[in-house]
């Protein structure tokens, strides 16, 4: 059975006497869900013994002049999903529940892993983040959390959130779940016109491209891999993308210093395609 709860309190109280002698999972969500948050609840599933998904579209993680006010809230399909996944509870509180002031005045800062990739147009987004999921750590409590590896950068200040706070939980990063055309599913795919969605994939083959050019270990030099991602960017855009950002970075998302012995890599990009913006990766093992 799927219950459904609006606020702080009911969940709490729900939650408490199951702590004894059940673990329980957070998967953290937007709504608007499709297969690659089932994905992420089938995932919790296997680690835990209730199954807690939140719904919020969290307004501290919108910046000026973004989609919050249209992001997709679809509450009563995603619980008949959820119900379909058989996740145990759905938290889905009112701003006012989750933030008594607005702006809240309590800050949760990643720092510098913040501001690099989509922090360089989106500054403020991981601020928003750090506070939303923090405050569901502290409610729900869980014993193990699910993030998509769409968002990779997310997911590392996720880690980072755990390390520094000191949460005891444990972070688990879920595979990025595809169409099968190859495009990262997303809840804002639906921005994307069917031309565009047509064209859309091509990113995800581009970074199979420069993956490919990487893993021959060919490239030696940082002025090497700018040349590559200069010319991916060029590409790209050809086809009526416009890149974000593409980058190359160590897992951990630290630059890339060394040309030597076995990396793994992270190919990361955000890209425009008409109303949509659209995120995507690919993780790359580079032997020298
Ligand atoms: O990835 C998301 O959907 C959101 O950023 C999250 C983690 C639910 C926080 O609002």
């Amino acid at each position: 059975m799927t219950t459904t709860f609006d606020s702080i309190k009911t969940l709490r109280d729900a939650l408490k006497p199951l702590r004894a002698n059940k673990k329980i999972a957070l998967v953290p969500t937007m709504g608007n869900l499709h297969e690659g948050h089932i994905s992420l609840v089938k995932l919790a599933k296997q680690h835990a013994d209730i199954v807690v998904v939140s719904i919020f579209v969290n307004p501290t993680q919108f910046g000026v002049g973004e989609d919050l006010d249209s992001y997709p809230r679809t509450l009563k399909a995603d619980t008949e999903m959820l119900k379909d996944a058989e996740a145990d509870y759905v938290f889905a509180p009112y701003v006012e529940d989750m933030y008594p002031v607005m702006p809240p005045p309590t800050q949760v800062l990643a720092g510098n892993i913040s501001q690099i990739l989509c922090g360089k147009s989106r500054p403020t987004h991981f601020d928003g983040v750090g506070i939303v999921v923090t405050k569901l750590f502290n409610i729900v409590q869980p014993d193990v959390a699910i993030f998509g590896k769409k968002d990779y950068q997310q997911l590392a200040i996720i880690k980072q959130l755990v390390r520094d706070l000191s949460f005891d939980i444990e972070i688990i990063g879920g595979p990025i779940v595809r169409a099968a055309d190859g495009l990262a599913l997303s809840s804002r795919n639906q921005y994307l016109t069917p031309m565009e969605r047509a064209i859309a994939p091509q990113l995800n083959i581009a970074l199979h491209r420069l993956a490919i050019k990487l893993q021959s270990g060919a490239v030696k030099s940082i002025e090497a891999l700018q040349v590559l991602i200069h010319d991916s960017i060029k590409a790209i855009n050809a086809l009526g993308f416009k890149i974000d950002y593409l980058e190359v970075k160590n897992q951990d998302l630290t630059p890339i210093t060394k040309f030597s012995g076995h990396q793994t890599w992270i190919i990361a990009v955000a890209a425009w395609f008409g109303k949509a913006r659209l995120l995507d990766n690919v993780e790359v093992e580079v032997q020298y």
